[in-house]
């Protein structure tokens, strides 16, 4: 036995109030997982927990907690019966990550070091980690394979990398050291992760002005921006703009359950630490984007061509073969999939989740 013996239904879900989180929450449940989510509600709101609630008609634990805090950790698993955990809770925009690299390194790397911690201590060693397409940086490739070379270039790309070497360090410490219940950790590498549940309940809410695209356009398209700034067409592509690998945020949430089955089954069996790269392998043009929200939508986009943005990429998606070969896991939602997703949520939240917070400021998600 690898682990002490948990319920293997039993996760702990790090920043489970925020985007990608919160639709973790829901697939879980939905496939019988019991969910403990731990949040500091630095960059979410418990509506989102509400919400997940309501979706699932499921009871979930909902802990408000910095992962910083390892006192509040180790309560945390002396009191919950967790067999792994999914680890969302980070800082993720690239640009404050630059302005205050400290606390990108203080909140995600020094964050998941304490976590580590905490779990080593509680003997939970199974672990699936949100990574980012960001670690691979600039090869001057277009399709990424996991084993190609890293070289993330901001703060925030880099408190991925870094948590990436240190989970890798641990795993092989374990291995060296034949430890009886050696981590098992999986790193999934999401590329661009977008839409929305389809009943339109949880969402990406952004807090302020969106930096990424889709938020963005979704807001022009609601009026609440009044331009979208396309960030160069001058790139060597198609149309000379931009291309990414959007993939939606249910089928990126569905790869981590997958990742759950993985780390429970024959590729970890001995342990180990291996990374997995999340995307559809199919990428799309920022016009193509825009295109496809306005066919959705029914509203015109109204964009300005703007000078490129330092740091981006021409081209950027998934060779997510490996995904398919050893978690079993393939996107398979499209592209207007994702746009009437993110369409549906926005107009049935025009101010995300903040006008219902606002009305109703005591939603502890505890059931
Ligand atoms: P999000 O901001 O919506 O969710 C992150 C959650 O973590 C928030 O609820 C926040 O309050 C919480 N949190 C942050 N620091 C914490 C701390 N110290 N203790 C406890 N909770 C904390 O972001 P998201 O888009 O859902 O991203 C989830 C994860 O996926 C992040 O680690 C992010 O870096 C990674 N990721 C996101 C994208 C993307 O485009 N959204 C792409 C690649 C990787
Ligand atoms: N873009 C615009 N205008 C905008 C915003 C974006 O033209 O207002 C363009 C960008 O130049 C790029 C594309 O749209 O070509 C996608 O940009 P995003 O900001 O939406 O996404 P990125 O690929 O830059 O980065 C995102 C997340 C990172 C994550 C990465 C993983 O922001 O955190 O995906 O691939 F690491």
């Amino acid at each position: 036995m690898n682990q002490k013996s948990m319920n293997p239904k039993n996760i702990l879900v790090t920043g489970g109030a925020g985007y990608i989180g919160s639709h973790a929450c829901v697939e879980l449940l939905q496939a019988g997982f019991r969910v403990v989510v731990v949040d500091n509600l630095s960059n979410s709101k418990t509506e989102s927990l509400s919400r997940v609630r309501q979706i699932t008609g499921l009871p979930l634990t909902f802990y408000q907690c910095d992962i910083r805090d390892k006192t509040a950790l180790a309560d945390i698993f002396a009191h919950e019966d967790i067999n792994t955990v999914m680890h969302f809770a980070g800082l993720k925009a690239v640009g404050e990550s630059c302005a205050k690299p400290a606390l990108y390194y203080h909140n995600n790397v020094y964050g998941t070091l304490a976590l580590t911690e905490a779990m080593s201590e509680a003997n939970v060693k199974q672990l699936v980690f949100s990574s980012s397409a960001t670690v691979y940086g600039e090869s001057g490739c277009t399709q990424y394979s996991e084993h190609f070379p890293l070289g993330a270039i901001n703060p925030y790309g880099r408190s991925k990398a870094m948590i990436e070497d240190i989970l890798r360090d641990l795993s092989a410490a374990d291995i060296l050291n034949q430890a009886k219940a050696p981590w098992k950790i999986a790193l999934l590498r999401y590329f661009n992760p977008i839409g929305a549940h389809e009943s339109g309940l949880i969402g990406e809410d952004p807090n302020g002005i969106p930096n990424n695209l889709m938020p963005y356009i979704s807001q022009v398209a609601i009026g609440k921006l009044a331009q979208l700034s396309v960030f160069g067409n001058d790139y060597p592509t198609p149309d000379g703009t931009g291309i990414r690998d959007y993939i939606h945020v249910v089928d990126l949430v569905k790869g981590h359950i997958k990742a759950i089955a993985a780390l429970e089954g024959g590729t970890f069996e001995s342990g180990g630490c291996k990374a997995y790269n999340l995307g559809t392998g199919q990428g799309y043009s920022v016009l193509e984007i825009i295109n496809a929200f306005e066919k959705v939508s029914g509203r015109r986009i109204n964009y300005k061509i703007a000078p490129r943005r330092a740091g981006d990429l021409a081209e950027c998606f998934a060779n997510p073969e490996l995904a398919l070969k050893e978690l079993g896991w393939k996107a398979e939602k499209n592209l207007l999939d994702m746009v009437a997703d993110t369409w549906n949520w926005q107009t049935k939240n025009p101010q995300g989740y903040a006008s219902v917070e606002a009305g109703c400021a005591s939603t502890e998600a505890t059931g």
